[in-house]
């Protein structure tokens, strides 16, 4: 970006994760340490079409940090994939004196912020999603939330899968990514993890919950992905049937792991990366995301980060099988 960014609009796309009202708050904030106006926009990229456009001071992000949603409300656009309407809302950006974007979301947002740096549009990224599956950042914002909700709700689904000697089949979401599921699996000490990378038969699943129970476990904790390559409640009528020892029970924790207040560790992360996109912007950058490598925030080019897929790690869904034991 050649010339001094006065007046950026800010905005949530996609799932909305904890954290997002954090990083919404960073970005206000070190804007206006800068003088830099920011005018926050509704609805994600809906809004942008729309020009629902609002001036943010430091005021107005005063007692967010700590909860969980997003104050700017998010949309998944589909006309926003068309040209016409990415020319709209650049229209309507240079019309309200905008010379740059921040836009918070997950992989799908980055290409819809890519699409306007293509069209000249100064964008900067920002990756929020509790899936974890963009690629360029070890972590986005939101993960490390969602995981400790559903350790949370794991470890009380274990206590009465004990008490009654059950097997618990527990869903995570992730429709394209095991992450959740194989850190899931790590933290709560699941006997059995399915992810999308991995297709796996109900026979061998099955077989793994008759291990432990013969092993003298109290109860097995399998933890399915949303997107793994069996349906829940199929594997569930499917391990009762073949009478492994152990009865099922279905628990789908769905859209709990989206809420909640940000942990310390997703709040201190959206600071990093709010001042970041600010000081990028300062520093001319566009077309780029914010993340995090090691321990460093950096900025990668959204060409980078849109040409990789981002799969669960092989070496912890190794690790999870290995200490299943
Ligand atoms: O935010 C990503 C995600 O949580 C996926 O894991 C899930 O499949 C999807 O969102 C569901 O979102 P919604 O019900 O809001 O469309």
């Amino acid at each position: 970006m050649q010339t001094k960014t006065h007046t950026i609009g800010l905005l949530t796309s996609g799932g909305d994760a904890p954290g997002m009202n954090a990083a919404i708050r960073a970005v206000v904030r070190t804007a206006m340490f800068n003088d830099i106006q920011v005018f926050g926009i509704k609805n994600g990229f809906e809004g942008l079409i729309n020009g629902e456009f609002l001036p943010l001071d430091a005021r107005s992000v005063g007692g967010i940090l700590q909860r969980g949603g997003t104050i700017l409300h998010t949309r998944r656009s589909e006309r926003f994939m068309e040209k016409t309407w990415q020319r709209e809302a650049i229209r309507n950006m240079n019309e309200a004196t905008m010379d740059g974007l921040i836009v918070i979301g997950g992989d799908g947002s980055m290409r819809g912020a890519h699409e306007l740096a293509l069209q000249k549009f100064n964008v900067i990224g920002i990756p929020a999603s509790i899936d974890n599956d963009i690629w360029g950042t070890n972590m986005a914002i939101g993960v490390d939330t969602a995981l400790n909700t559903i350790m949370e709700a794991v470890d009380k689904l274990r206590d009465t899968a004990s008490s009654h000697s059950r097997a618990f089949l527990i869903e995570t979401m992730g429709r394209g990514s095991g992450y959740l599921a194989v850190m899931a699996g790590i933290v709560c000490g699941a006997e059995v993890v399915l992810i999308p990378e991995v297709p796996t038969t109900v026979e061998d699943v099955a077989a793994s919950v008759e291990d432990a129970y013969r092993r003298g476990k109290t109860h097995a904790i399998v933890i399915v992905a949303e997107g793994a390559n069996i349906k829940i409640n199929d594997l569930s009528q499917a391990i009762d049937a073949l009478d492994v020892g152990f009865k099922t029970r279905v628990s789908i924790l769905g859209h709990i792991q989206r809420g909640g207040g940000p942990t310390a560790f997703d709040r201190l992360l959206a600071a990093r990366m709010g001042s970041a996109a600010i000081n990028g912007f300062l520093k001319g950058q566009s077309d780029v995301m914010v993340g995090l490598n090691g321990r460093a925030i950096e900025l990668i080019p959204f060409t980078q980060v849109l040409e990789h897929k981002r799969v669960a790690n092989m070496e912890y869904y190794t690790m999870a099988r290995e200490l299943a034991r």
